[in-house]
């Protein structure tokens, strides 16, 4: 059987109340999924909880219920976040599950095994939020700029996984795409950093407790971001994958990028694994131009916005907005101008205009004849070339969406779909042609709109699921109903 195409996001912090910045990666992964299921590709779509580490001991401890216990009750704040976008996954893994403790200890015993991992002293700057060590360098101020926080000065004697001797190997993989980082920008920063050089990582902890024990060294645990990469793989062994590995894309933000594109790899190249293939970075959400996180204390709830607009508006707002690779400011007022331009003035109107005239002119019988042979060809309006240009469109529109481009593939059916059928309808005015007795020219107006209207619902799916399965319902029994009503009468 076919390898399955196999998407990842992060696996974000159990403790972290879920906003628009984890709903992002979420829900371009899940466009990604439909898209592939789409054209009967099979797909594993992965997402989870990262439940270990001393941020999270930390905030158990403050709320005053044991760590398991703790993780346990927050799991369902995401499950619900993700129910609520209409985010289909095939698998949520939590990093708590005895079988990818199992797994990691495994992989952690065998990077030992051959070699790859020494026991030394270690002395440096910690930042909790980010769960790693930082160098003075990275410092802003003194200060970790995503957390605006001092890192702690810690020094423990810890495993190290000897990640410098593989920088020419990570070098020449990345260099030859057998791991493709994208976009470019982020690619040439991540080999300009190895450039700098490769240090060894220190992979375990002994001041935290709530870990997965250290292979033969009870008093260690294992660093939490060591736990969490390996999630990529034992989901295969969780959910009884096998034809999963190797992922064919991890999505995630810049935060997290050097983990994915440097350290796991090289984890994998210690263990004679096969490779990502594709690691994709992609930019913040900010609020007036600062990150979106819990710690800064600028988040949007996602729920919220479901709540207000419907699950469809938020995850076209979060991928028309601004390009995927780039940082870009949200808010519910861009949201809001989404709704009320692209989404109520443009194919809504477009669909409700198209469907009073056919029902206005009496058409409906002719239509649902047209929808029985489905003869595209029939038409043939020849100022209008659309139809015919249908092949391009899904062309191009793969192209984006299998280089992430979001952004381009929907500005592309917003013009080409809705943009050039509400602008053929403006000039042809069916209104007048009745007047005038040209049912026939009236008819060919609106049959093309239709026709642009079906393939508008198709392309559209991966990204809005719902309003594709109501435009299908009202092209299918031509009764118009407003598709994104005023938000003032919702
Ligand atoms: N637990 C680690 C990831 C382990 S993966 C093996 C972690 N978790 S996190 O909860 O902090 O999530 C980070 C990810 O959340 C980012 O890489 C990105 O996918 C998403 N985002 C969080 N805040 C974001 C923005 N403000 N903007 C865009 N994406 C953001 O790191």
């Amino acid at each position: 059987m076919d390898k399955k195409i196999f998407i990842t996001t992060p696996i974000y912090y159990v403790n972290d109340v879920p906003h628009m910045g984890h709903a992002y990666t979420t829900v371009a992964a899940d466009v990604l999924a439909r898209y592939y299921k789409a054209q009967d590709k099979e797909v594993f779509f992965l997402t989870g909880t990262d439940e270990h580490g001393a941020k999270i001991a930390e905030a158990a401890d403050k709320s005053g219920k044991k760590p398991k216990e703790f993780v346990d009750s927050l799991v369902p704040r995401f499950e619900k976040t993700w129910e609520n976008l209409n985010i289909k996954y095939n698998g949520f893994i939590r990093t708590t599950d005895p079988k990818h403790e199992e797994v990691v200890k495994e992989l952690v015993s065998k990077l030992k095994d051959k070699g790859f991992v020494e026991k030394r002293k270690y002395e440096g700057l910690y930042c909790v939020g980010c769960e790693k060590y930082l160098g003075e360098d990275e410092l802003v101020d003194g200060k970790c700029p995503d957390h605006g926080k001092e890192p702690i000065k810690q020094s423990e004697e810890n495993y190290f996984f000897l990640l410098s001797k593989f920088e020419d190997k990570l070098k020449s993989a990345i260099k030859n795409n057998e791991i493709e980082i994208t976009p470019e920008s982020r690619k040439n920063e991540v080999l300009g950093k190895i450039d700098q050089g490769l240090e060894d990582v220190s992979i375990s902890r002994a001041a935290v407790e709530w870990g997965i024990s250290f292979p033969d060294d009870p008093k260690q645990t294992i660093y939490v971001w060591i736990d969490a990469l390996i999630n990529y793989y034992s989901a295969g062994k969780m959910f009884n994958e096998e034809k999963i590995w190797p992922p064919d894309i991890h999505l995630m933000a810049k935060d997290i990028l050097w983990f994915h594109a440097v350290i796991w790899p090289a984890v994998l190249m210690a263990l004679d694994m096969p490779l990502p293939k594709k690691v994709f970075a992609h930019g913040f959400f900010t609020i007036g131009g600062k990150k979106m996180s819990k710690t800064l204390g600028n988040v949007l709830d996602p729920n919220k916005m479901v709540e207000k607009f419907g699950a469809d508006v938020v995850r076209y707002a979060l991928l028309r907005e601004f390009p995927f690779g780039e940082d870009g400011d949200i808010s519910e007022k861009k949201i809001a101008d989404r709704y009320n331009s692209d989404l109520a003035g443009g194919i809504g109107n477009l669909l409700n205009r198209t469907l009073n005239m056919i029902k206005k002119y009496d058409f409906e019988s002719d239509i649902k004849d047209y929808f029985s042979k489905k003869d595209w060809k029939s038409i043939n309006l020849s100022q209008y070339k659309l139809l015919e240009g249908e092949m391009g469109l899904k062309k191009e529109l793969d192209e984006n969406v299998d280089n992430l481009n979001f952004m381009n593939a929907l500005v592309d059916i917003w013009l080409h779909l809705v943009k050039t059928t509400n602008g053929m309808i403006d000039n042809e005015k069916p209104w007048e042609l009745i007047k005038n007795g040209k049912q026939d020219e009236a008819k060919k107006v609106l049959m093309y709109s239709i026709g642009n209207l079906v393939l508008f619902s198709d392309l559209i799916a991966p990204f809005m699921p719902e309003t594709a399965k109501k435009m299908e319902d009202q092209l299918k029994t031509l009764e118009p109903e407003p598709l994104f009503p005023r938000i003032e009468d919702k």
